[in-house]
């Protein structure tokens, strides 16, 4: 087992692309969950006001759904270089699935909230849940039937920005997984990387909004590409 050559500190950003061959649909590919539903009907804290019943359905199909599938290659590949005992790596993902723990990664930062969450709005306690929501459910810490999913919103503030610059700030290199580099501020992570010096890698299927960012860019699925280049990295150490 090697030091990973140069790159010991690695600020992985994966999106929707690295579960989508695990049968969790992305959201701006054709056929993707932003054309089956609009993002103002189900994604916002207006349209929760609005309709919460619309929302907290969408909400519980999708955590029913994700229970049904399995971690992909990608994500096992990934939770393989975390284990690594030289290497420092942190996982940020802008998926709300928890397919990168259960293929082993320990090291996970959920910028976008856990479908596996719910969240107080009345004691702002956070607990696992695994079922439904749409029955208005009590609150496991205060009592209170107000919960909602726990899911960062457009037009809310993603979770943990000071730590993930933060490991920006200490990372060797930067690599983004399967995203469209459509939402800020993730989409922003690559330029702030290359002003901190950080190396940058793109794995995707097709080229991203911010593609032309990258120092390097490799194409294909995602269960191919992202082992290859945990294997090369491993054995370049
Ligand atoms: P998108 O659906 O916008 O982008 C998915 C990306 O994955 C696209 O660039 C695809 O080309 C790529 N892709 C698809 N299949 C792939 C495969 N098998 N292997 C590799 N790449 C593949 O999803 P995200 O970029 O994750 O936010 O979207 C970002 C955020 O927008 C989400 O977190 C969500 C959404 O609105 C919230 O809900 C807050």
């Amino acid at each position: 087992m090697g030091d990973m050559g140069n790159n010991r500190n690695i600020v992985i950003l994966t999106g929707a692309g690295v579960s989508a061959e695990s049968g969790i649909d992305t959201f701006r590919d054709g056929g993707g969950l932003w054309e089956q539903h609009r993002v103002e009907d189900v994604a916002t804290p207006e349209a929760f006001q609005r309709d919460p019943d619309l929302v907290l359905r969408f909400y519980d199909m999708r955590r029913e759904a994700v229970q049904t599938k399995e971690p992909n290659a990608a994500h096992h590949a990934l939770a393989r270089l975390e284990r690594e005992p030289d290497g420092d790596v942190l996982i940020v993902t802008q998926n709300v699935d928890d397919l990168h723990e259960r293929a082993g990664a320990k090291n996970v930062l959920y910028m976008h909230g856990e479908l596996l969450n719910a969240w107080c709005t009345a004691c702002d306690a956070r607990s696992r849940w695994t079922g439904t929501l749409i029955d208005r459910p009590t609150c496991p810490a205060c009592g209170a039937p107000a919960l909602r999913p726990d899911i960062v919103w457009f037009g809310e503030m993603p979770y943990r920005m000071e730590e993930i610059y933060g490991a920006l700030r200490r990372a060797d290199l930067f690599v983004s997984i399967g995203t469209s580099g459509a939402v800020y501020p993730a989409a922003g992570f690559v330029r702030d990387a290359r002003e901190m010096g950080v190396e940058t890698l793109e794995l995707n299927l097709e080229r991203s909004e911010g593609s032309s960012w990258f120092h390097e860019t490799r194409l294909g699925p995602a269960t191919e590409i992202v082992p290859a280049w945990v294997d090369e990295l491993v054995d370049a150490g």
